[in-house]
């Protein structure tokens, strides 16, 4: 046996038992002889003893031993004694004096320490291997294996089967640009990697399956942040006969038993209404924080003033569409003036102008001076600010009102840290606009184009389509989308009519959807799904500040892997027989 324990397992009650132990050299101390090694694995650590009274050749080997050495050691378990017990060590109790050494393999000095926070990302991801070792990795990877465990226990037990889609497919474009796979077989023909199984779980759907859910890879070459991953993982459904409801309640159940067993330290529940997530329509969430992603842990919420401000003598918010004011209480904090330029900057990279602004009681800045004092007193009533209070306003269409000061929103909540940390708000956004404009003034599907619009806006669809709401709804926890997902256009007609919005021709919506659209008239279901991003979720559940600390091997902000060194040239050889020829190369 190559060994009898692991190195977190042994207590007390072991003492006196002969055993065998195999891991690494997490440290090595030499007291006067005697030489302590804390041997390390998945499990924990153990204490191992060198003393030559005891076997001088297993000492002298020990001599040479160094950190993240591979060793096999037997030994007799013995008590520390008391006044040497470690209470932060699991096995703090005990330590075993070894009789017998083995070196299994020799290592290289690491090239950082595995015990500290390592700033070099890069480095971390080059050596991922040493990195996976240490404790932080070690308990993210723990975790997301429970969670995978928790979300199919869950959708077994309510009927959902696990079946696999490929990843050669053809092109699903759903928004972002795809990666491509050249055929060798078929010169000049691509297959591509899904964006996410969408098409195909319908077509699952269309094929009986009633109930899908996927554990899925999902490959979307885009702009990489904190929350992206150019490879990343859904955990996903599908179901047939459904509404809205009932994918929002499954979603939501699958998250009520995740947070209880594997955040069950969150405060979580203090944020239910009846037991379940608060739930806004896209409007309200806008109209009161600005965002499709609200962070409910803090207030901050906007008050809508646009009929008090018609005739406020402030030119500006005479003429706007849309105005919103954030009332800042000063008991968040203070604000000087650098702040609120600091804040201005964000409302413009958001989309405003500027930032209008003013302080109760005082007659400073371009509000106070221009508006009228009515104007004034009703927006202090409204907002029901105290003298030395902050009000920041956003003014124009309603998008451009809401947004910036929805970011702003954010910036404050972070500065004066609103937002327990401990907290987990659960919220559902629904009733999504079905359609965005583009800069050039022409329709994309806000969610993707298989997304059913509300019935009763049908009639909109072509005349004034961004007047069209969607059954699309997103699952948010602490301000950041985990997933979202819709009710499915099921009727082959009005998916045709929705890609002649999208301003695809005929042609086009063949060659890109024909496969859909001829399922479709073989009896396709009314039905509807959802997918979380899994590496997000995880994520939060486990205090990182970004998804690459919860991927084995994940790619770094370039979209490489520093570790494998992908992307990589290839030869000419094998660029030839895939009927490639490479025109410009890259650093
Ligand atoms: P969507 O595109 O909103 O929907 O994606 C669902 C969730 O996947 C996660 N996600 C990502 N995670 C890491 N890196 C990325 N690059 C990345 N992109 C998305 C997010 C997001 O909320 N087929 C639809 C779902 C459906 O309608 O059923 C879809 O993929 O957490």
């Amino acid at each position: 046996m190559f060994r009898t324990h692991t190195c977190g397992e042994l207590r007390a009650e072991s003492i006196g038992t002969e055993v065998n132990l195999c891991g690494w050299v997490h440290s090595r101390r030499d007291h006067g002889g005697i030489i302590f090694v804390d041997l390390r694995d998945r499990y924990g650590l153990t204490q191992v003893v060198f003393d030559p009274r005891i076997n001088k050749e297993a000492h002298k080997l020990a001599e040479s031993i160094r950190s993240e050495w591979v060793l096999q050691c037997k030994g007799k378990v013995r008590d520390r004694g008391e006044e040497l017990h470690n209470p932060n060590l699991e096995t703090g109790d005990i330590e075993v004096e070894i009789h017998e050494l083995k070196i299994l393999n020799k290592a290289q000095t690491p090239p950082f320490e595995l015990e500290k926070e390592v700033k070099n990302e890069d480095l971390r991801l080059q050596y991922r291997y040493l990195d996976l070792r240490r404790q932080q990795m070690q308990r993210n990877l723990e975790l997301r294996h429970k969670m995978c465990l928790v979300i199919r226990e869950y959708f077994d037990k309510k009927g959902f089967w696990d079946v696999e889609t490929p990843i050669m497919v053809k092109g699903t474009p759903e928004g972002s640009r795809e990666y491509l796979v050249p055929s060798r077989l078929h010169p000049g023909k691509f297959y591509v990697l899904p964006q996410s199984p969408q098409q195909l779980k319908q077509l699952l759907m269309v094929g009986g399956i009633d109930r899908y859910f996927q554990i899925a890879r999902c490959f979307r070459d885009e702009d990489l942040r904190g929350d992206r991953q150019p490879e990343f993982t859904q955990f996903e459904l599908e179901m047939s006969f459904v509404d809205q409801e009932d994918v929002m309640d499954t979603v939501e159940d699958c998250f009520h038993d995740l947070t209880a067993q594997c955040a069950p330290q969150k405060n979580w529940k203090k944020y239910l209404k009846d037991g379940r997530f608060v739930r806004f329509t896209w409007h309200e969430a806008m109209e009161r924080y600005g965002t499709d992603k609200p962070d409910i842990r803090f207030g901050l919420e906007f008050v809508n003033i646009t009929d008090e401000s018609k005739e406020c003598g402030f030119g500006i918010f005479e003429k706007a569409e849309y105005i919103s004011a954030l009332p800042v209480s000063q008991e968040c904090g203070e604000l000087s003036r650098k702040d609120i330029d600091d804040l201005t900057d964000i409302a413009r990279q958001n989309g405003a102008g500027g930032l209008a602004w003013f302080r109760v009681g005082e007659e400073s800045g371009p509000v106070a001076k221009n508006a009228t004092k009515d104007f004034l007193d009703t927006v202090i009533t409204k907002t029901k600010a105290k003298p030395g209070d902050l009000i920041f306003f956003g003014a124009g269409s309603f998008i451009r009102a809401v947004e910036p000061l929805g970011a702003v929103r954010n910036a404050l909540g972070k500065k004066f840290q609103l937002a327990e940390k401990d907290d987990f708000a659960y919220a559902w956004v629904y009733d999504f606009p079905l359609f965005e404009q583009k800069e050039d003034g022409t329709m994309q599907a806000a969610h993707h184009p298989f997304t059913s619009p509300h019935l009763e806006d049908l009639e909109y669809l072509k005349s004034d389509p961004l007047r069209v709401r969607s059954y699309a709804y997103d699952v948010v926890l602490n301000g950041v989308e985990l997933g979202g997902g819709s009710v499915r256009i099921h009727d082959p007609e009005l998916q045709h009519t929705m890609f002649e919005v999208l301003g695809l021709s005929e042609e086009e919506t063949q060659r890109r959807f024909g496969h859909l659209l001829k399922a479709f008239q073989y009896g396709c279901p009314p039905h509807g799904g959802c997918a979380m991003g899994l590496d997000r979720v995880v994520m939060m559940f486990a205090d990182e500040p970004n998804i690459r600390e919860v991927i084995a091997f994940p790619k770094n902000q370039s979209a490489q892997d520093l570790m494998l060194g992908a992307p990589a040239p290839m030869p000419e050889k094998e660029l030839r027989e895939q009927n490639i020829q490479v025109l410009e190369e890259s650093d």
